[in-house]
């Protein structure tokens, strides 16, 4: 337990007290159905072993948090009054301080807090460090101040606090995963009614492994809500086929009677989502039967449409892909998360990984930059340590 103790040192050093909880968070890795999330569609993620660890301790009759990062080491104070803004170089503290806003906004009552946390996800890598610590801190509060709040809303609370405070129009999965996440197994999450089930990973002997391409995707914000725009008025295309509200609630039939009143970018992004809906839905069932071709192609074709008709993806990622795709053993590879940068997601035979490892030296040829491999272990959500 060193993370532990570094964090109640380092709480103790900061504050002058000593926490009265530590809590892990985890990343996420997404099997597949990427962009889906906002558009009520499904996803099927793991949370990871990576996360975001936090100390945290109430201040009685006070209105602040304290923020403290270990890793910039850096103290952010705010008032729940203060108005919510982006704090520039600080943003990193947008996110518990967001958090603490929209649950005292929802209607909750409770005092100060202090809180410290570092964390082991690489930063702009895709794995949804962000709502690790969103999702820490909501479930610290909670336990500190025995708030009465079910599951499922303290994950809406975050993503709420990602949209509202940071500006994203995120979907629900990585929030949902840093609470719901369960250790050896993957789940399918219907983003729309929020029903989900575990589907344990009998992957025998091959792995996931993520690579990092080191181009941090910094959620390029911007992109990220054009993708949701574009959805939306796509959305209002195909309201002239069928009544629907969301791309969850067409088929490739109601997209072919549409097709001619799309704008090129929507018939690329409706074509996308519809897609990797039904890939999610056939990805499940593949898992279920331990069907790792079958799966691996989907994660292939996962990522051509992400590609070609979402344009999220960039140079480096395809490079990975590219490169897994072609060794003997590996069953598929795909970019994950948001894109413009992040990580690769691949599905390899474990004795064939040194050969894709050896291969990444192209990469740094290449592009100037190292490709770093992890191990995926599937976690459990948010919890005490
Ligand atoms: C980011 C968002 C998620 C989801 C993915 C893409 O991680 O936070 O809600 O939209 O991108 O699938």
């Amino acid at each position: 337990m060193k993370i532990k103790n570094l964090l109640i040192d380092k709480h103790n050093d900061i504050f002058g007290e000593a926490p009265e909880l530590v809590v892990h968070s985890p990343g996420r890795v997404n099997l597949i159905g990427e962009h889906t999330d906002y558009n009520d569609g499904f996803v099927l993620p793991i949370a990871i072993s990576l996360g975001i660890d936090i100390a945290i301790s109430r201040i009685p009759d006070s209105e602040v948090i304290s923020v403290y990062s270990l890793d910039k080491e850096k103290k952010i104070v705010s008032l729940y009054t203060d108005l919510m803004k982006s704090s520039g170089n600080d943003d990193w503290a947008n996110y518990p301080i967001g958090v603490v806003k929209i649950l005292r906004k929802n209607g909750h009552k409770f005092g100060g807090v202090r809180v410290s946390f570092t964390g082991s996800i690489p930063e702009g890598a895709g794995l949804s460090s962000s709502a690790a610590l969103e999702v820490a801190v909501a479930y610290g509060v909670k336990q500190l101040y025995k708030l009465n709040i079910k599951d499922k809303d303290l994950v809406k609370y975050c993503q709420q606090a990602e949209q509202e405070v940071v500006g994203v129009r995120c979907g629900i999965m990585d929030q949902f995963t840093a609470k719901f996440g369960k250790a050896e197994n993957a789940f399918f999450l219907d983003c729309r009614s929020l029903e989900h089930r575990y589907i344990p990973l009998k992957l025998k002997s091959a792995e996931f492994i993520i690579t990092n391409s080191n181009i941090s995707h910094k959620l390029s914000t911007s992109k990220y809500n054009e993708r949701v725009f574009e959805c939306e008025e796509a959305v209002k295309v195909l309201n002239e086929v069928k009544p629907g509200k969301s791309l969850r609630d067409y088929n490739k039939d109601d997209y072919e009677k549409a097709r001619e009143f799309f704008t090129p970018e929507e018939k690329k992004r409706a074509f996308h989502v519809i897609s990797e809906n039904n890939r999610v839905i056939e990805g499940e069932k593949s898992l279920k039967q331990g069907d790792l071709k079958k799966f691996g192609q989907l994660m292939n074709d996962s990522h051509e449409s992400l590609r070609l008709y979402y344009e999220v993806s960039c140079a480096e990622l395809d490079w990975l892909v590219e490169t897994a795709q072609k060794i003997e053993g590996c069953y598929g590879s795909r970019m994950i998360g948001a894109g413009f940068g992040g990580c690769t997601l691949t599905l390899i035979e474990k004795k064939a990984i040194p050969e894709f490892i050896e291969k990444l030296k192209g990469y740094q040829e290449k592009f100037g930059i190292a490709a770093i491999t992890y191990e995926v272990t599937p976690s459990d959500g948010v919890h005490k340590i």
